[in-house]
């Protein structure tokens, strides 16, 4: 049989992906950050000069990307490595991130990093995070998460982070980039966000992330 999977979907800034982390973590399983894989494509294309409307150079881009997700101590996100160089905080950008969201709206880039996300899909299982985890790439996982909170705390939360890290930001323009991602990622017709039909959903506004993680380990006793 499969590697059992738990799909965890939802808007940027829900929290998705410490959660999916600590989740991996306190299983013992794999972590699939798709997102990862469309801020790749979008950073790789940039730096080959491929636009990021051109969908077919774009596909050739996806599919000759040269990743590695290297493991960190706890707590840490993994390194990412693109090419032998270590592009983790540059992939992590405003602008990475606004340029993934464009990129991922071309279907033919979605077909081409498909199987390369289903091949994570090993023993002893797998916490995939993403926006169509649970709707495309593993329709079959016997646990579905779509972990959701306010536009206005994921902005609030993002603010946080970015002056934790010692950069200035406005929190009213990071609300509106939130909006913007938001609406491109739900309205796109090439795997729009949404919950799947099997999908337990966990709204995290007003919950701290030990709450929150509770909550989904309770939906992965499941699996
Ligand atoms: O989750 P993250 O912010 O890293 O994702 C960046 C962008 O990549 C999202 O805004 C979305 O447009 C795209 N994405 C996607 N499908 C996924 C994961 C991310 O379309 N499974």
């Amino acid at each position: 049989g499969k590697a059992p999977v738990i799909t965890v979907d939802g808007p940027g800034g829900s929290g998705k992906g410490t959660i999916t982390q600590m989740l991996a973590r306190r299983l013992g399983w794999h972590l699939l950050d798709s997102g990862a894989l469309y801020r790749l494509t979008a950073l790789a294309a940039t730096r080959q000069g491929v636009a990021l409307d051109n969908e077919a150079g774009l596909v050739l881009v996806a599919s000759g990307l040269d990743v590695s997700f290297e493991p960190t101590p706890p707590g840490e996100p993994a390194r990412v490595i693109l090419a032998g160089e270590d592009v983790t905080a540059e992939i992590r950008t405003e602008t990475c991130g606004e340029n993934a969201s464009k990129v991922a709206v071309l279907q033919a880039v979605r077909d081409a990093l498909l199987q390369r996300q289903r091949d994570f899909r090993v023993l002893p299982g797998l916490v995939a995070d993403g926006r169509d985890m649970g709707t495309v790439v593993f329709p079959d996982a016997p646990v579905k998460i779509f972990l959701t909170a306010s536009a206005e705390e994921r902005a609030q939360r993002r603010y946080n982070q970015l002056k934790d890290a010692g950069v200035n930001v406005n929190i009213a323009a990071l609300l509106d980039e939130i909006r913007v991602r938001d609406e491109r990622d739900i309205n796109r017709s090439a795997a729009p966000l949404k919950p799947a039909d099997d999908a337990q959903v966990i709204d995290s506004t007003g919950l701290s992330i030990e709450e929150v993680l509770g909550r989904c380990m309770a939906a992965a006793g499941q699996a």
